[in-house]
């Protein structure tokens, strides 16, 4: 893992928003690097920063200081149109609620951002996207006509579609009962494995936590632990994990 290449790295990131009663600090220093094909959980209690971290990750947010290097794209001092094709084309996302647009078959849901992108046979790989998360009898049907379960694997067939580098999840089992939420999680391990795709998923749920072959533990604004295959920051346990590994 270690001669890996680097497809995440964030360095002296912090995130300061200004609100009514002043400047709040949301994240205070963070640096770590993420290689190729890490699946990697961002967990901490409620507040602590994950979704921002992620906002700032998928270039939604920018950084008040210090730099967001994605698959080789400075967001920082990206401009607009270069943000909205990297977007487009470089990362997926998956949410927790599932924002398909509800006037729009599951087809359509997975292919019009496809077209958006510029990919000429959008609605064949939308197709066949569908096909890979087992919702080839579905591709008609709107939304509100599918489940949970089934309106999280067009969300996931839509971020794949487009064969990012990184997929983000931002809980995307939170909003699904325990046994479709275990389903998603197979399904997401899978496609990213097969695909070469870097996963990294914020989340409450420890299941899916432990599939991740690495831990980034947040709390108020800051790293707290980070273990695992290709640990970047000091700490007792991420040294003790990395010699009983060797
Ligand atoms: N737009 C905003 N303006 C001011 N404070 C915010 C804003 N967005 C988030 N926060 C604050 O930043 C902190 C981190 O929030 P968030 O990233 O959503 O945490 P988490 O996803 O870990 O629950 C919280 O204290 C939250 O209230
Ligand atoms: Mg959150």
């Amino acid at each position: 893992m270690a001669d890996r290449k680097s497809v995440i790295n964030l360095s002296d990131v912090e995130l300061t928003l200004e609100s009514g009663a002043g400047p709040v600090h949301i994240l205070k220093g963070l640096s770590f690097d993420i290689k190729i094909g890490e699946t990697v959980g961002i967990v901490g209690p409620s507040g602590s920063g994950k979704s921002s971290l992620m906002s700032l990750m998928t270039g939604l947010e920018q950084a008040s200081k210090g730099t967001v290097d994605v698959d080789g794209l400075i967001l920082n001092t990206a401009d607009e149109d270069t943000l909205a094709r990297h977007r487009l084309s470089r990362i997926g996302i998956v949410m927790q609620a599932f924002h398909l647009i509800p006037t729009m078959t599951a087809l359509e849901n997975v292919a019009v951002p496809l077209e958006l992108a510029g990919v000429d046979d959008a609605f064949d790989r939308a197709a066949h996207e569908l096909e890979a998360v087992g919702l080839a009898h579905r591709m008609d049907h709107y939304p509100s006509q599918l489940s949970g379960g089934e309106q999280q694997r067009v969300a996931l067939a839509r971020a794949l579609a487009p064969e990012p580098a990184i997929l983000f999840g931002d809980e995307p089992t939170g909003n699904l009962d325990y046994k479709t939420g275990q389903s998603i999680i197979e399904l997401l391990f899978d496609l990213a494995r097969k695909r070469g795709s870097t996963l990294v998923i914020v989340t409450h749920d420890p299941k899916l936590a432990d599939r991740c072959a690495r831990v980034i533990t947040m709390s108020d604004g800051k790293i707290v632990d980070d273990t695992g295959d290709t640990a970047s920051i000091t700490g007792t346990e991420t040294v003790s994990s990395k010699v009983a590994k060797s």
